[in-house]
């Protein structure tokens, strides 16, 4: 099938594509895509399958999530004040080997833009509504849990669950915060300002390129500190002999699919009995019906996807439904 979006520049297609789902796409009616529907801290998901963070940055497109039949919709990243991404290119794609680059740097709109957006959201709401939430670029890394914590002041109200993420390679020193030196100090001060707020789930997004024994500690210091969960992974450093992306920035697609599934299958089997009641998500590299089957067969509760709505467009939920049904 002929993609005209791939014929474009990739920051342009970038552009077009919320005008596209907006005017194209529409609102409603809402398909009944119901396979290995799941419930969890009395979420409903009818499927497992939802858009992964930085699709819809900005909630500006969340019915039309509705009308392709994702099964979860994740905004954001979310900073406090809105802010624009880095200067220069900010995304490529790859298309023979179906990756994708960016180095985009969390534009957003703000906190308060997007908290105006999902009061606007009809409750209970459609499918979960996870909010991703990050910190700004200007706030030093020892004020971080500030900008966390402020927005899960504000989007508490709107959220299902938070995802936090400082797994992101295109914050300056973001990923320091999941180093053995940090994780404990930073994430204890947000859950226990999330507690006490409405204490909504808190997942931690955790980057495919930390060493086995960072990742085994991000693990402990999670349980210890009583999170709800994880997404793994962000996008990747990198790069396999024959992709020629810019050395900064994170790669996603299909070659971070095996680094995705690996941190999976470790992540499950560290985890043992400890990871009854906990939410694992599986995301990078899920390119296929299949791979996301495979995914939710390793173990994973839920998978999200983004490069493979640019290789395979939004059929994709459609196509999982099918594929699903099917077997
Ligand atoms: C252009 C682009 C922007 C992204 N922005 C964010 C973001 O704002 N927040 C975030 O947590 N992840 C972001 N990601 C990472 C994705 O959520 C996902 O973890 C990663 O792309 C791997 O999944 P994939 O292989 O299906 O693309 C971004 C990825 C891409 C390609």
């Amino acid at each position: 099938m002929v993609k005209p979006w791939l014929l474009l520049p990739a920051s342009l297609s970038h552009k077009i594509a919320p005008l596209y789902l907006k005017y194209c796409v529409g609102e409603g009616p809402f398909p009944e895509y119901d396979w290995n529907a799941f419930e969890w801290k009395g979420l409903q998901f009818k499927n497992p399958l939802g858009i992964a963070g930085g699709v819809d940055k900005d909630a500006e497109n969340i019915f039309n999530w509705w009308t392709l039949g994702a099964g979860f919709v994740e905004v954001g990243t979310i900073t406090p004040l809105s802010q624009s991404g880095n200067p220069g290119k900010v995304i490529d794609r790859d298309v023979k080997n179906k990756a994708l680059w960016n180095r985009m740097g969390f534009p957003s709109k703000g906190v308060d833009y997007v908290s105006n957006k999902l009061s606007k959201i009809p409750k209970p709401h459609h499918t979960p509504i996870f909010v991703n939430i990050g910190k700004n670029r200007s706030t030093p890394l020892e004020h971080a849990h500030e900008d966390y914590i402020s927005c899960i002041k504000k989007l508490s109200p709107y959220s299902d669950a938070f995802v936090v993420n400082i797994s992101s390679p295109n914050t300056p020193k973001l990923r320091e915060l999941l180093t053995p030196t940090h994780l404990r100090e930073f994430l204890g001060k947000v859950v226990e300002a999330n507690d006490q707020h409405e204490g909504k789930p808190l997942i931690l997004k955790i980057s495919p390129d930390v060493k086995r024994p960072d990742l085994e500690n991000i693990i402990d210091v999670s349980i210890e500190l009583n999170l709800s969960g994880w997404i793994l992974n962000n996008t990747s450093t990198i790069r396999p002999n024959n992709i020629h992306f810019p050395a900064d920035g994170g790669m996603s697609g299909k070659p971070i699919g095996e680094l995705s599934k690996d941190t999976l299958i470790h992540v499950l089997n560290y985890l043992g009995d400890k990871r009854t009641g906990k939410l694992i998500i599986s995301t990078g590299g899920i390119m296929s019906p299949e791979d996301a089957i495979e995914r939710l067969n390793l173990g994973a509760d839920l998978v999200q996807v983004y490069s493979s709505l640019i290789f395979n467009g939004l059929s994709f939920f459609k196509d999982v439904n099918q594929y699903a049904k099917s077997k």
